[in-house]
């Protein structure tokens, strides 16, 4: 595990974008694995401003999403469907048919994991995976457990997840489920890049980067990734 700590929230941001940027560049049609979340908003910013700046194109870049809620209209505001057009698809030049993310409205849930699962191998598997951190260790929606999941899977979140994100939900009541991939899809991207900044994260970075590799602190699987990078910010690292 490659680990960076960097002073501000800018240069993170930046420096995230320069690792999306280099795969891009060497493979203009790579696979892309997309986090939402507060942490990957800047990121995005920068990757928009580089492709206004005519240094990057996603004409031919593919992206998965990591999760999506269950139950929530696609166009509703606080669907992860929503917040990857706002904040980044509608921005670029990403052929809409080259976006994917979990139908969280599908009949037949297990179907539609099976589905995803099927199309991000069918594409390749993921070259570069984006992923935000829970503050209970949780990557996607992988939430703590005994067992480390594999495939993509509906979950139901876990109560400090639910605190985490009711934030968001001010006017509706937030989904308790959701489908996200699983650890083992997660595990099988070719480049992990994980972004956490501010304390509340940093227990969970603690058991991330010196904890043992336990389901209990899903994050922790990335000691075991042959090309994981965490970017950090000073109070995210606090306690390495
Ligand atoms: P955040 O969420 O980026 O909004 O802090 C990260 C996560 O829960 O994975």
């Amino acid at each position: 595990m490659q680990i960076r700590i960097i002073k501000n929230e800018t240069e993170l941001a930046c420096a995230a974008a320069d690792i999306f940027e280099e795969t891009i560049t060497n493979k203009p049609n790579a696979i892309l694995g997309l986090a939402t979340g507060a942490s990957p908003v800047l990121t995005y910013k920068e990757l928009i401003r580089r492709y206004e700046a005519g240094l990057i194109s996603f004409k031919d870049v593919i992206t998965f999403n990591l999760d999506e809620y269950c139950d929530l209209p696609r166009d509703d505001k606080n669907s992860y469907f929503t917040f990857m057009q706002e904040n980044l698809f509608k921005k670029i030049n990403i052929n809409p048919e080259n976006v994917h993310i979990e139908d969280g409205n599908a009949e037949n849930f297990d179907a539609e994991a099976k589905a995803y699962d099927d199309k991000i191998a069918a594409a390749g598997y993921v070259d570069l995976q984006l992923l935000g951190i829970g503050t209970n260790g949780h990557i996607g929606f992988n939430e703590p457990a005994d067992t480390f999941t594999e495939g993509t899977f509906r979950i139901r979140l876990s109560e400090s997840t639910i605190r985490a994100n009711s934030r968001y939900f001010t006017d509706s009541k937030m989904p308790e489920y959701a489908l996200t991939m699983g650890v083992g899809s997660i595990m099988k991207a070719k480049k992990i890049l994980l972004i956490a900044t501010g304390e509340a994260k940093a227990e969970a970075i603690y058991n991330t980067v010196k904890g043992p590799v336990t389901p209990h602190c899903p994050a922790s699987i990335l000691q075991t990734h042959p090309d994981a990078v965490l970017l950090l910010d000073e109070a995210a690292a606090e306690r390495l």
